[in-house]
């Protein structure tokens, strides 16, 4: 039998347990006739699939990670969703879509890349006038951020905090004792070994970090002005 450390390292599996948190912040929202969303930083789009079953819209997912896209472009085929979900090698820094293109930007665990000021000021107009932004961050100055949401140009809807466990228990804590478990398995695969120190080390920041321990969700809509 061939093993693959790589697939056996199945992260979707433990990311889909926090869409819990996607689908809460997705009601705040008014219901959307056929939203266009744009989910900014997809990755291998645990994310993007669910805002597909969320709305009856068509969502572009963009990503600068190929081979996270090639995995996503399988699972969209396997759920039939190729009509309504399109993946793009693209980086949030350098979106070329025209004005208003969407009515939600959404974006999860990927704005700490250009920062919360910079993303809400520079995708601002790729959103329609009175859409929406959703975005998903690492903890922070909340209400610092609330603060800036008005000054531009965005209305502040709400935010809540996804809870300071959450991550562990349904995410980094289950990784971690997958990873241990796969120590064995591939105890004679020098290669493997190294892709499973990889795996651990970012577990171990993780630990290492409050400021990754809770995430919060802002939900936004750009003022109809700017
Ligand atoms: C922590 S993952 C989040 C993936 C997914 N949104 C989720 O919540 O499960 C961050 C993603 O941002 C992507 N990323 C990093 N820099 C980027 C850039 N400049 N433009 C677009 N995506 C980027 C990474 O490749 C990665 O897939």
């Amino acid at each position: 039998m061939k093993y693959d450390v790589t697939s056996d390292i199945n992260r979707d599996y433990f990311r889909s347990k926090l869409l819990q948190y996607t689908r809460k912040a997705f009601k705040m929202l008014p219901e959307l006739q056929k939203p266009r969303i744009l989910d900014i930083g997809c990755g291998t789009g645990v994310v993007t699939l669910e805002l597909a079953r969320l709305s009856n819209g068509r969502v572009v997912g963009i990503d600068t990670d190929q081979a996270a896209l090639d995995k996503l472009n399988v699972k969209i085929e396997q759920a039939g969703l190729l009509n309504r979900i399109k993946t793009l090698n693209c980086s949030m820094r350098d979106m070329r879509f025209p004005d208003g293109s969407f009515d939600i930007i959404w974006s999860e665990g990927a704005i700490f890349v250009i920062g919360f000021e910079e993303a809400l000021n520079e995708w601002r107009r790729f959103i329609r006038p009175e859409g929406y932004l959703v975005l998903h961050a690492r903890l922070g100055s909340i209400e610092q951020r609330v603060a800036m949401i008005p000054t531009l140009e965005y209305r502040f809807i709400d935010k809540f905090v996804v809870p300071k466990d959450a991550w562990w228990d349904d995410y980094y804590g289950p990784l971690e004792r997958l990873i241990e478990g796969l120590r064995h398995k591939y105890r004679n695969d020098p290669k493997a070994q190294v892709i499973l120190d990889k795996a651990q080390t970012e577990v171990d920041e993780f630990k290492s970090k409050p400021e990754f321990h809770g995430s919060v969700f802002y939900v936004m809509r750009r003022t109809s002005g700017g």
